[in-house]
């Protein structure tokens, strides 16, 4: 029997896979297709303060291997997501990761305040680096507004703080830095590269708010090599994200360092992915005679044997 179970911040999930924020809804649609109970944690597409619409459409532009999106973050608001959407996340068994961003630092407290109150969730991630919104700015491209951000909603909540990553910097090991040092207790890598496409038909930008982020296969040895590369520099657990569609993929980036994994793009293409990503590492471990999924996490780092 294997023990697929991986430790984030004192929080137990039962397998290292879950949905990275934004790409897997918890509907009636999705829970046909695999119970969402099967995941190693849940969570919900980010959150802000208050309602907002998102970027104008054009908000998806396919690539070779990837996907360019600027969705700009629509919203509900926070009251919405309390009283509809967190209830059935937490009904359905996995912890729940709260995904928030805010506008202001006081928007980071207010937020994280919340949720931690709602009593609902485990933890609470940051989304310090959507390369898409109006203003453009990306909290994780400043060290100095990482550490505040950071700082804000850790004090501000009791429940553990992920802090999620921008690859749009100059190395993103250093701003993992900076997040551990301002406490967070987990840090999700990477989020989306800015990126744009031009329509030839138009002769105009593809997407309506002009830029975007490159997800999906295009961008995993990217990904990969800044989880490889942040290993060594911080304690804290690192949530390896970027191009993940199989089960090999994941393996590689739990070898490189990270303790769990999130699918994003992937999910698009087939709905099925994050169970097939579970069951095939389960059969990895087991074929490479290891007891539990948490013994592959850095391996890649020792020498090679002779
Ligand atoms: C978006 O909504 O534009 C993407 C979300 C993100 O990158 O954090």
């Amino acid at each position: 029997m294997i023990d697929m179970s991986v430790e984030i911040a004192g929080v137990t999930l039962p397998n290292p896979v879950m949905p990275a924020s934004g790409t897997y809804e918890v509907d009636d649609l999705h829970e046909g297709f695999f119970p969402p109970s099967e995941l190693g944690a849940l969570i919900n597409k980010t959150i802000f303060l208050h309602p907002r619409p998102g970027n104008p459409p054009p908000r998806i532009w396919e690539t070779p291997c990837g996907m360019l999106n600027s969705i700009g973050i629509p919203s509900e608001g926070l009251h919405k997501f309390l009283e509809e959407k967190l209830p059935r996340l937490r009904s359905l068994g996995p912890p729940v990761i709260v995904s928030i961003a805010g506008n202001s630092l006081q928007e980071w407290r207010d937020l994280a305040a919340a949720i931690d109150e709602s009593g609902s969730a485990d933890m609470i991630e940051l989304d310090l680096s959507c390369p898409n919104l109006e203003q453009g700015f990306i909290w994780a491209s400043d060290p100095q507004a990482l550490a505040e951000a950071v700082a804000a909603a850790v004090e501000a909540a009791k429940l553990p703080v992920i802090s999620k990553l921008s690859p749009n910097v100059r190395d993103i090991s250093e701003m993992a830095v900076v997040a551990e040092r301002a406490g967070t207790a987990a840090v999700s890598m990477v989020n989306s590269y800015l990126g744009m496409a031009i329509d030839i038909r138009t002769r105009r930008p593809a997407l309506g708010n002009i830029t975007g982020g490159l997800t999906g296969p295009a961008i995993r040895p990217m990904a990969l090599y800044s989880v490889f590369a942040t290993f060594q520099k911080i304690q804290v657990p690192i949530i390896g994200i970027g191009g993940i569609a199989t089960w090999r993929d994941a393996v590689e980036f739990l070898l490189a360092g990270a303790t769990a994994v999130a699918v994003g793009t992937q999910n698009f293409v087939d709905p099925t992915a994050m169970r097939k990503v579970i069951n095939g590492i389960a059969g990895y471990v087991e074929r490479a005679g290891f007891s539990a999924v948490r013994e592959l996490i850095g391996l890649a780092h020792q020498p090679q044997s002779a």
